[in-house]
């Protein structure tokens, strides 16, 4: 089988046509997803209806399945591997996952076992809105002056879901035990900030306005101006893609090289429920040590 890549825009993002995911995948066309994914980074697979089952054989297609543990919560009541990012009412109470992602992130980058490609699945989306945008972290370092990059190139930053939670205003309204058992499942860590992709051997910008709160080694004070220069330069629209989600959309994006945001633009009123599986891969950063932690 020979499937269809179509970029979406200029910086990353392209659809993927021909190819039916409720049926097994030969070994060549799995090859020819994962050259298009590394290719655009993010790739849609749209018009597939994909009960959990089959999503998670294709996921187990590209690696070890997260199992979750940095963040215990929020399962499809049948299959662990599916994560739920909702509005609706779970279990009759108000979701916790309904503002999920409100600041640019890369997917667990506050662990040493980052995630390497996130499946999301779309089952319910609203008559407007609740677009995903996507950063290309490749353009984002290639732009930079060589003098920047070369700076950037030996230094580590600390990640943390503390830090995550801290600055998004969506937290204040969730359950406080589950965050405090989250943050106790993920203490701080050290990322390079330039991180080179083992499969494309192409460097990118490892850092998020949500995760990272400072570099390894200075304050946070005297890492803030550069850092939100690094913010603001990755976001720049023409390192951007926007997704327009439709229902029966299979989204598979590469959080080695790319940053997403889930805007909040749409009503609660209309329902949006997404299926997310995540794939391990190598291990990447370092928990820090003590001397960090306490700087931390
Ligand atoms: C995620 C995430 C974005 C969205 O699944 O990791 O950030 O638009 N979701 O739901
Ligand atoms: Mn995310």
């Amino acid at each position: 089988m020979s499937i269809k890549v179509r970029p979406l825009s200029y910086a990353l993002g392209a659809a993927v046509t021909g190819v039916d995911l409720t049926k097994p995948l030969d070994a060549a066309t799995r090859a020819e997803i994962q050259q298009a994914w590394l290719a655009h980074s993010v790739i849609v697979f749209p018009d597939q209806e994909l009960l959990p089952e089959r999503q998670i054989a294709f996921g187990k297609l590209f690696g070890e399945l997260d199992d979750h543990k940095a963040v215990p919560f929020y399962r499809h009541p049948e299959h662990d591997e599916i994560y739920l990012i909702t509005n609706r009412k779970i279990g009759g109470k108000e979701s916790q996952t309904k503002d999920t992602g409100r600041l640019w992130h890369s997917d667990h980058s506050f662990t040493t076992h980052p995630t390497t490609a996130t499946m999301l699945y779309c089952c319910e989306i609203p008559p407007v809105g609740g677009n995903t945008m996507f950063a290309n972290m490749y353009l984002a370092y290639e732009t930079l002056s060589p003098g920047l990059r070369k700076v950037l190139d030996k230094l580590e930053a600390v990640h943390s879901l503390e830090h995550y939670t801290s600055s998004n205003p969506f937290f204040r309204q969730r359950d406080p035990d589950q965050i405090a058992k989250m943050h106790k499942l993920s203490p701080p860590v050290a990322q390079p900030v330039v991180r080179t992709h083992p499969e494309t051997g192409r460097k990118a910008l490892y850092i998020s306005e949500g995760q990272t709160s400072h570099f390894v080694g200075m304050s946070r004070e005297e890492s803030r101006g550069l850092l939100q220069y690094l913010f603001d330069h990755s976001v720049k629209p023409e390192f951007t893609y926007r997704h327009a989600w439709s229902v029966n959309d299979l989204l598979m994006w590469d959080n080695r090289c790319t940053m997403h945001l889930a805007l909040a633009d749409y009503s609660h009123e209309h329902p949006r429920h997404m299926h997310r599986l995540t794939v391990l891969g190598a291990p990447c950063g370092r928990l820090l040590n003590a001397e960090e932690l306490a700087a931390a």
